[in-house]
């Protein structure tokens, strides 16, 4: 059986991140899990502020339709969210709908988020983990984008003490909650591959 192809985007671009650590860390325990990872950062793929002037004109960026590319080329999307003002980074929001505009070839609307299936989950510094940003990305991913995303999620608290030395989850709840979300996502993964 193939390996299911799992792509992983953290939302944030900041040094130290915890986002991008959790991604890390998902992106290991995927690998454990016979998964095919790609890990990468929004920081490769620089975007202006969307707008809609720019499309009419058909003259998306280069990397939106390369961030587009690379979600159609897996059959699986983990994303870490931080919370920003109880939602997503505008890093996040800005590349989802940038990629939500791509249209190759006779591709449906909302190729990249159509037949593969998406995991987020979050980290924040605070008590709620980030846990509101999840709630308006799946709203995003759902509502807005016509997404699969799996009900498991996680959401990390009290990130900045969340990690040991070696960026594993400390608390092993919730470290068991990942490793469960992970499984799932590639269970369901693995029907598209
Ligand atoms: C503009 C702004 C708004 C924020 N709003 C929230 C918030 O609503 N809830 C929350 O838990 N943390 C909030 N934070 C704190 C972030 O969760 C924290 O900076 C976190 O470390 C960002 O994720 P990162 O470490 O992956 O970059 C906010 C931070 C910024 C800069």
């Amino acid at each position: 059986m193939p390996s299911p192809k799992i792509l992983v985007i953290p939302g944030s671009n900041r040094a130290g991140s915890h986002n991008v650590r959790l991604a890390a860390l998902a992106a290991k325990e995927l690998t454990l899990i016979d998964a095919d990872v790609t890990r990468i950062s929004l920081q490769d793929y620089p975007l202006p502020l969307y707008d809609a002037d720019l499309e009419v004109r058909n003259d998306l960026p280069a990397n939106a339709v390369k961030l587009k590319q690379m979600m159609m080329a897996h059959h699986g999307v983990f994303i870490a969210s931080p919370e920003y003002s109880a939602s997503v980074t505008p890093l996040l929001k800005n590349a989802i709908d940038w990629v939500s505009r791509v249209r190759e070839r006779n591709d449906p609307l909302y190729a990249a988020f159509r037949n593969r299936v998406f995991a987020i989950s979050a980290a924040s510094p605070e008590r709620s983990g980030g846990l509101r940003s999840l709630m308006a990305l799946r709203q995003i991913l759902e509502l807005g984008c016509g997404a699969l995303v799996i009900p498991e999620q996680v959401a990390v608290q009290q990130a900045d003490q969340a990690f040991d030395d070696m960026d594993n989850l400390i608390e092993l709840r919730t470290a068991n909650l990942l490793r469960a979300q992970l499984a799932r996502l590639v269970e369901m993964a693995r029907l598209f591959a």
